[in-house]
């Protein structure tokens, strides 16, 4: 189906959007066709934080596809709507519109259900064949398991049995959410559970930090720009700093969080996948397989670096205090037990064991109730080892920030001469803020519902990607698992003490939160 196809037939659908520029996926391929979106776990926090906000704001610009409905499938029903609506008055990055939910409103059916009830699911499979029928498509269908891994299983045996996984005619995505297993043996059973289901080119595993688009530039400035790439290696990069810091605690969320930690929760994902994006050739295309195929090397090759005890450190938060409020330590938190030692806090370096990035350092580190919130890569060159800046100890070590979060941008740190008699180096910072460039950005999860739809998988997680990443971080898990108790840190500091001795002891410093 063309373009203008897809805007004839539904006033909701925009296509893909004007794009500025040369542009790099044939997105004329990739127009979504009628499809109907089903999401197990409709009235759960994500759904309605994330998703539903997310399809809203996609309805507001016009973006989802021709014939589209939304099927929610819950063991309660009761007032749903009037409760999806609530979230996107609340959550939605477009202002809230009445037109436009109403015409979205009428498009969401709910099937009432529990997840191992086969009637339900027959029910399911009824009313998406009517939609078919009454809209004319051809039986397009997402499944998206907002539900919790253990349930994932459950899902898709139920979706076999109904018959939802086979396309006699339209095609069958499914979309599932982290945490993909809590080990490599786990992720392993869970890859073999969906596959048995859904062929590997349907499932989409979502790591909303790929839907960010300053996540996204980082393949653009490497790889659309000249003068980095040369750089791009061991003989010019001292180390690569990743570090997701986020002011929040975890309250509300100790039955995700607890026994999970910070290293499953955010380092297996995100941030491993941001050092794919860092440390990978360039693609011969930027297709999902090319990109896919060359992220898979870099994380094959990615190892952790020793001495565990000296290079990684973990903490867990205590009293103190969140953006000025003061607030109490993970233990006396509702759901955790007084004794609990999942880390809020987690720091590792590993190395990418390949040509290009023999001996370069990659320090990696999150933490929950730290002094701010910011995501960022920062990339640090070598400094000039000769010459008469050298020989005064005046050379600079140049810095490539990445900022992620949440002032988005990019900044290179250099040294310049301060004005005045003699020669004076003093660091300064050239920048680039998104914001002031560019359109506000798509929320990630707008991004990813939308390539979901038009079967792009670019930007999803493959199943060998996930497991390499555990490959990466299971020896640091089960160390931890033998040492005692995560050090304790204040709620609003920059972590544990530990966490500063794994780049003092190399010389380095971790850079200030
Ligand atoms: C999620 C983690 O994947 O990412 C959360 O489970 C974390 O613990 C969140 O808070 C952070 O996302 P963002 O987009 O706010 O950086």
């Amino acid at each position: 189906m063309t373009v203008s196809e897809v805007q004839e037939r539904n006033p909701l659908a925009g296509g893909p959007g004007g794009v500025v520029g040369a542009e790099l996926t044939d997105y004329t391929m990739l127009v979504a066709e009628p499809a109907s979106l089903v999401i197990f776990g409709i009235t759960g926090d994500l759904s309605r934080k994330k998703l539903i906000p997310a399809i809203y704001d996609l309805a507001h610009s016009g973006q989802l596809p021709p014939d589209f409905d939304l099927v929610g499938f819950a063991r309660n029903i009761t007032d749903v709507k009037a409760r999806l609506c609530e979230s996107v008055r609340e959550h939605a990055r477009t202002p809230f519109d009445p037109a436009v939910w109403d015409q979205l409103a009428e498009r969401i059916h709910l099937v009432q259900g529990s997840f191992d009830d086969t009637v339900a699911f027959a029910r399911l499979s009824a009313r998406l064949a009517e939609l078919d029928v009454r809209r004319g498509k051809p039986g397009n269908y997402v499944f998206y398991l907002s539900v919790p891994p253990s349930s994932f299983a459950t899902v898709c045996d139920q979706l076999a049995i109904t018959g939802l996984n086979r396309n006699a005619h339209g095609w069958r995505r499914v979309v599932v959410e982290k945490p993909f297993g809590h080990d490599l043996t786990s992720s392993q059973a869970l890859g073999v559970a969906l596959e048995r289901v859904f062929p590997p080119s349907s499932i989409y595993r979502i790591d909303h930090y790929l839907g960010k688009e300053t996540v996204q530039n980082i393949l653009a400035l490497r790889f659309a720009n000249g003068m980095f790439e040369p750089l791009w290696n061991n003989r010019h990069i001292d180390h690569v700093q990743i570090t997701m810091a986020e002011s929040v605690g975890v309250p509300g969320r100790a039955g995700y969080y607890d026994g999970v930690g910070a290293a499953r929760d955010v380092i297996q994902n995100h941030l491993l996948q941001l050092l794919a994006l860092i440390a990978m050739e360039e693609p011969v295309a930027f297709d999902a397989d090319s990109i896919a195929a060359e992220k898979i090397k870099v994380l094959s090759a990615t190892e952790l670096l020793g001495p565990l005890a000296e290079t990684s450190a973990r903490g867990q938060y205590g009293a103190g205090v969140e953006n000025g409020v003061p607030v109490t330590g993970l233990a006396d938190e509702a759901g955790f037990p007084a004794d609990s030692a999942t880390e809020t806090f987690a720091a590792m370096t590993v190395g990418v064991a390949t040509r290009r990035w023999a001996g370069v350092p990659f320090f990696i580190r999150t933490g929950k109730r730290l002094t701010r919130r910011t995501t960022e890569i920062a990339v640090t060159f070598t400094p000039p080892a000769h010459g008469a800046t050298a020989a005064r100890g005046a050379a600079v070590s140049n810095v490539l920030v990445f900022r992620v979060q949440p002032d988005d941008g990019i900044e290179l740190h250099i040294g310049a001469k301060r004005p005045g008699g003699g020669m004076h180096i003093q660091p300064v910072s050239l920048g680039m803020d998104f914001r002031s460039v560019f359109d506000p950005a798509p929320e990630a999860y707008e991004r990813l519902i939308c390539d979901v739809l038009r079967g792009d998988a670019t930007l999803f997680p493959r199943r060998e990607e996930v497991e390499w990443s555990w490959r990466v971080i299971d020896p640091l898990l089960e160390h931890w698992a033998g040492c005692d108790r995560p050090d304790n840190y204040p709620s609003g500091t920059s972590g544990p003490e530990s966490a500063e001795r794994i780049l003092s002891r190399t010389g380095r410093a971790w850079r200030q939160l």
